[in-house]
């Protein structure tokens, strides 16, 4: 079995070829944008949420996959590294570009459930704040995380923040977690 995708967003390659041009080496693995593609498929009109835009290379796999009536709010800390991913994507009605951390952005939020999905690549929302996170899921909605399998990129004392992490899923209330040895290694959940 060949797990590479059967379909690239035709946008990707030049995200890309900036990220290495740039020196940003953290984009998402091809298998895990392929796999974001195809739960943003499963909800047409859905609202999806980002955390940590990188240059774009997550949400070209997400709205390649979104239908035209649904969302992409996706939040950057880093205004340089986000304006790869605006050059590339903003063109795109779909998506909604949002330039802050994602701590604050999370402390700015009205409490309500209204995403669908959350793609959560930064600290906040997966090491730190994760309850509140999961309070703008709606029931039903999936949260996804990678780069649970060692990377080259991740600083010296990281690896014990991804084994709590690990360690904790189990205990999190009103939710459906697999853990996935896959790509870069991802959790799947479903908000219950
Ligand atoms: C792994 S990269 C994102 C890759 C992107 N999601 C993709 O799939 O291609 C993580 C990004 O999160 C950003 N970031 C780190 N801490 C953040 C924070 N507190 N708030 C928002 N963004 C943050 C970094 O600048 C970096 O661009």
């Amino acid at each position: 079995m060949r797990d590479v995708p059967y379909q690239r967003p035709a946008v990707l390659d030049a995200i890309l070829a900036d990220a290495a041009r740039t020196g940003f080496a953290m984009s998402c693995e091809e298998r895990t944008g392929s796999l974001l593609a195809t739960l943003a498929a499963s909800k047409p009109g859905g609202r999806f949420l980002e955390l940590g835009t990188g240059v774009g290379a997550g949400a070209a796999w997400l709205t390649s996959g979104m239908g035209s009536m649904a969302r992409l709010t996706t939040v950057e800390v880093d205004q340089e590294v986000q304006a790869v991913a605006r050059r590339h994507l903003g063109g795109d009605p779909r998506i909604e570009f949002v330039h802050s951390d994602a701590d604050a952005w999370l402390t700015a939020q009205e409490p309500g459930e209204r995403y669908d999905l959350a793609y959560v690549d930064c600290r906040p929302g997966k090491y730190l704040r994760l309850p509140d996170l999961l309070a703008l899921l709606r029931p039903g909605a999936l949260y996804v995380v990678d780069d649970m399998l060692p990377q080259a990129t991740w600083p010296e004392d990281h690896q014990p923040r991804v084994d709590g992490f690990l360690e904790r899923l189990p205990e999190v209330p009103n939710w459906r977690a697999t853990p996935m040895s896959w790509s870069s290694g991802l959790v799947v959940a479903a908000r219950i």
